[in-house]
């Protein structure tokens, strides 16, 4: 099939190569054009590079709305959906997307979300096809949420755990299962066939879900910390339970990246607007925010105070396996340090050049033992392999004062305080 990307972000470009892998032919079309050079990804995600080049015959990059547009059968609306701040999530190049395929479409075309957006807004998509797209050709909206995580985007987007798609009518629907066919040939697994609010909501429900996990979690570490129990025996304990399930149950600085903290929001905001307020999802935000500043208020009991002192960060991306580094706890703790007179120093194996983008003051390094040569303080905020891998002489023989914050419970406490570290992690 001849399919367009609109939007060559983490969701598009990853699309966009594995619906190019599955067989179809896929235009990608951005408005920055080193996004859509056709020299690999301008991000760092596992495999993608070797996906793009292995199937550039089927992969076609434009700025050009009509090229990516005229002749496609399905377009696919991967834009940025950015929080507006109020809890709104920013639909306006959603939009765009809309007023783009009403005006070059030439054919009958299926237009879809991919972006993550609140339900009804196919309804308002629908609405500008429906006036402004040319009477004579079908133009009509579905829904098809991705559930890829950033890191591990290319295994997930190939062997999804399910496929969800919402449609209008069952001709929408059979294209969509036109799409899906080679994938569910190389992979089986359940496809979700519903209407377009159903499926909207399904995604945004899922990470609301999943973020929900997360607070939970955070909340039990405090009460642990306080009552001398070890969250992590908790949560295996927790997860044994199959309805509950061990995944999404670790504690720490709490989640980050481009997806929780906005669908959060956006699905807290969605609650109010139609009357039905969902306060958990408000506790779920509150409990997140509170994680970081845990870090630095352990930081502060350990080293009195942090004017002066040299506080070295390990990570700086949201999670491990990206560079994305939007709306990283790293980020908010860097600042807080550096605003309460802290020399900060960061260490992060890929993300580095987004530090001085985020903290100005903070300070980049490429080598962990220079990162640490003489800091007070070491907080983990990325659980990096090679950060997991440090041993308590490093931080004895390196730092100043061996001073750890164990913002993602990467070592084991016994281990780090017999060897001399001034250990603290979250809930343990
Ligand atoms: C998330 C969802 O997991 C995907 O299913 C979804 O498709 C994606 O958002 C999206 O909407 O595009 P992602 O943001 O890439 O994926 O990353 P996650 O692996 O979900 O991690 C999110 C954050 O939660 C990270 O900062 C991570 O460190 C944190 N986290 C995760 C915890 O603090 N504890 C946990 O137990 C798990």
């Amino acid at each position: 099939m001849r399919l367009a990307i609109i939007g060559a972000g983490h969701v598009g470009l990853v699309t966009a190569a594995v619906f190019a892998e599955l067989g179809h032919e896929v235009r990608v079309m951005d408005s920055v054009p080193e996004r859509v050079s056709g020299d690999g990804a301008w991000f760092h995600e596992d495999g993608l590079d070797t996906l793009l080049e292995r199937n550039k015959e089927r992969l076609f990059y434009t700025t050009d709305p009509a090229e990516a547009i005229a002749d496609a059968e399905v377009v696919f609306a991967c834009v940025g959906t950015p929080p507006l701040g109020d809890g709104r999530p920013n639909l306006v190049y959603l939009e765009q997307v809309a007023w783009m395929v009403a005006e070059h479409a030439n054919h009958d075309v299926l237009l879809v979300e991919k972006s993550t957006v609140p339900a009804r807004t196919g309804e308002r998509l629908q609405q500008i096809l429906d006036y402004e797209a040319d009477g004579s050709l079908y133009v009509s909206v579905a829904s098809n949420p991705e559930f890829l995580r950033e890191g591990t985007a290319v295994y997930d987007t190939l062997s999804p755990d399910r496929i969800v798609y919402g449609t209008r009518n069952t001709r929408d629907r059979d294209t969509l299962r036109r799409v899906y066919e080679p994938m569910l040939k190389l992979h089986d697994c359940p496809v979700i066939e519903t209407d377009v609010a159903s499926s909207e909501m399904i995604k945004h429900a899922s990470n609301a879900f999943l973020a929900t996990k997360i607070s939970f979690i955070n909340a039990v570490a405090a009460i642990c910390e306080e009552v001398g129990a070890d969250v992590n025996v908790v949560a295996d304990g927790m997860g044994h339970d199959p309805r509950i399930g061990r995944q999404f149950l670790n504690a720490g600085i709490g989640y980050g990246g481009s997806c929780f903290p906005k669908d959060v929001d956006a699905f807290a905001h969605l609650a109010r607007e139609v009357g039905q307020p969902f306060h958990i999802l408000d506790e779920t935000r509150d409990v997140n925010s509170r994680q970081w500043k845990r870090a630095v208020h352990k930081l502060k009991q350990e080293l009195w105070h942090l004017e002066g002192k040299t506080i070295t960060l390990l990570g700086f991306a949201f999670k491990p396996g990206t560079d994305d580094v939007r709306e990283s706890p790293a980020a908010y703790i860097a600042q807080s340090l550096v605003d309460e007179g802290a020399s900060v120093r960061v260490f992060d194996p890929i993300a580095l050049d987004q530090i001085r983008n985020e903290v100005r003051q903070a300070d980049p390094f490429f080598s962990l033992t220079e990162a640490l040569d003489g800091a007070d303080a070491a907080v983990v905020c990325t659980d990096w392999d090679v950060i997991a891998g440090l041993a308590p002489h490093d931080f004895i023989e390196w730092m100043r004062q061996p001073v750890v914050i164990d913002g993602r419970n990467v070592y084991s406490p016994d281990h780090m305080r017999r060897h001399g570290v001034r250990y603290h992690s979250f809930g343990r």
